[in-house]
This record gives structure tokens, C-alpha cells and sequence, in this order.
């Protein structure tokens, strides 16, 4: 594997020097997932320990293309242990469905990975305590999509993004990967005007899931990419600083769009 220093990584060869996909040593990142994963179940880390039931550190395909990260786990997740299993995520879920997409074959996580008491909003340092946990899953998954759900998971790639601004962009986050910020499926369940645009961005996904997995493939084979896979050479994808820098205060909208309640 070539290591050449100070220079730009080739977008098919992720700097941590596996393929593009991941896929070098399956093994290694199945076990080392594991190992996370029991690592958040027994998490001191931040308070929201004391008041969990079980941590959620996420579950889905190890090799997924796509990773949807959500807020923290609500009632249902934290007493089964599991993402997206209550309301909001059958309604996730379902969306999946339609699309053809299989919740088995995607990632699913949080930004937080315990239950934040009645559904509060995870504070500054319980996300920071966190933050750790997530930038691992995605080293490791090495997703060529994100999906942010909610406002919170829509920060850790879009700084000072506005959800109903940015909703449904799909742009560059670098090493062949992009990110698209969504509304909660819990804010889409509230209000029709989010559920639509929260059912449009997601046709967005069937295509861009197709792309990747060509890119993965191509990349395996040691090809080029092909065009119109997501990568910074793509005239489609802008880099994610824009959507970063166009600073936005959260309005009203966006807080009651990305609550969990559901
Ligand atoms: N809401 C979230 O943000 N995450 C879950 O896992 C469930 C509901
Ligand atoms: Fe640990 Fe994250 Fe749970 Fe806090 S929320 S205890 S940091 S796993």
C-alpha cells in the first residue's frame, strides 16, 4: 500500500490504509467492531450511564455503503438495547422498505449512544464524551453515504448547517465519502411538510447506494472511478465546507424539526 506523505489521499484509497471499501481485512473489522461495541455497552463515560437501561451502540451491516446517524436512542431503544425501534425508526424503517432498501444491509447509530432522561436534548459535554464512539464506527465502516437525522448528528459534518436550509444536499465530506443531512423521522411523523421532504430526500438514496457500490467495486478491481461516482472530482458534489460555513442560527423550525419524541 503506498503511503506517500503530505499528499492528497486518493479518494480510492482512504488514508488509513485499507481499500476503499473497507474490505482488506473483513475480519479485523468485524472484531474490532465487536469489541466497541461491548466497549459502549459498558460506558462510564458521561452521565447519561446513571440513567440508562441498556447503551445502543449501533447495528446493521458492517460493510454497509450507508450509515444513518441519528440522535440518541428513546424509550424503546434503550430498554431493547437497539437503534431506531421505536416509532420513529418502524417509520424509518418502512421508508427503507419502499425504497427497496433493507434495514439488514445499512448502518444505524447515534450521536449519543444512551438515552438522554425524557428525551432532553444531549448536552455539549455528553456529545463530546461520545463523539469517540462514532468517529470509530465510521473508520471502521467506512460508509461511502451518511445520512444525519435531526439536528445533532447533522452538526458532527454540517457545523453551522441549518436542517431546512440544507435538507436533502448531498455533499463531498472527503476520502470518498458524502454526507446528506435529513429531518428525524420523528419531526416528519409531526408535520407533513417534513414528512414530504423527508420521503423526497430519501429517493435521493437508491441512486446514490447504486453509485457507491460501483465505486467499490471499481475501486476492488483497481479502476478508476467511474464517472458519477461520489467523489471531489464529481461536477455533482460540492465540497461540505459550503453547506458548513453558510452559519445559520437554528430557527424555531429547526429545533422542533429535529426533537425525538416520537
Ligand atoms: N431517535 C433517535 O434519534 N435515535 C434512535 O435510535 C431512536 C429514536
Ligand atoms: Fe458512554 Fe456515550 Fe453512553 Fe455517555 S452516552 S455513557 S459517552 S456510551
Amino acid at each position: 500500500m503506498d503511503e506517500s506523505e503530505g499528499q492528497e489521499e486518493p479518494l480510492d484509497t482512504p488514508a488509513d490504509g485499507r481499500d476503499a471499501d473497507g474490505r482488506e481485512d473483513a475480519q479485523a473489522v468485524i472484531e474490532q467492531m465487536h469489541a466497541l461495541e461491548a466497549e459502549v455497552r459498558r460506558c462510564q463515560r458521561c452521565r447519561l450511564a446513571r440513567t440508562r437501561t441498556h447503551a445502543v451502540p449501533g447495528e446493521g451491516d458492517y460493510r454497509a455503503v450507508v450509515m444513518f446517524v441519528g440522535e440518541g436512542p428513546g424509550y424503546e431503544e434503550d430498554r431493547q438495547g437497539r437503534p431506531f425501534v421505536g416509532r420513529s425508526g418502524q417509520f424509518l424503517t418502512e421508508t427503507l422498505a419502499r425504497l427497496g432498501i433493507r434495514r439488514e444491509e445499512v448502518y444505524i447509530t447515534n450521536v449519543v449512544k444512551c438515552r438522554p432522561p425524557e428525551n432532553r436534548d444531549p448536552q455539549p459535554d455528553e456529545l463530546e464524551a461520545c463523539a469517540d464512539y462514532l468517529e470509530r464506527q465510521v473508520t471502521l465502516i467506512n460508509p461511502r453515504i451518511i445520512v444525519t437525522l435531526g439536528r445533532f448528528s447533522m452538526r458532527r459534518w454540517f457545523p453551522n448547517g441549518s436542517i431546512t436550509k440544507i435538507h436533502g444536499q448531498v455533499r463531498n465530506i472527503g476520502r470518498g465519502r458524502v454526507a446528506m443531512a435529513m429531518f428525524h423521522p420523528a419531526a416528519a411523523l409531526r408535520n407533513p411538510r417534513w414528512r414530504e421532504a423527508f420521503e423526497k430526500d430519501m429517493q435521493k438514496l437508491p441512486p446514490l447506494i447504486e453509485r457507491a457500490r460501483k465505486a467499490n467495486a471499481a475501486a476492488r478491481r483497481g479502476e478508476a472511478l467511474p464517472a458519477g461516482v461520489p467523489h471531489p472530482g464529481d461536477p455533482d458534489f460540492e465540497p461540505a465546507g459550503q453547506a458548513g460555513q453558510a452559519a445559520e442560527t437554528p430557527t424555531e423550525n429547526d429545533e422542533s424539526a429535529s426533537a425525538t419524541s416520537a
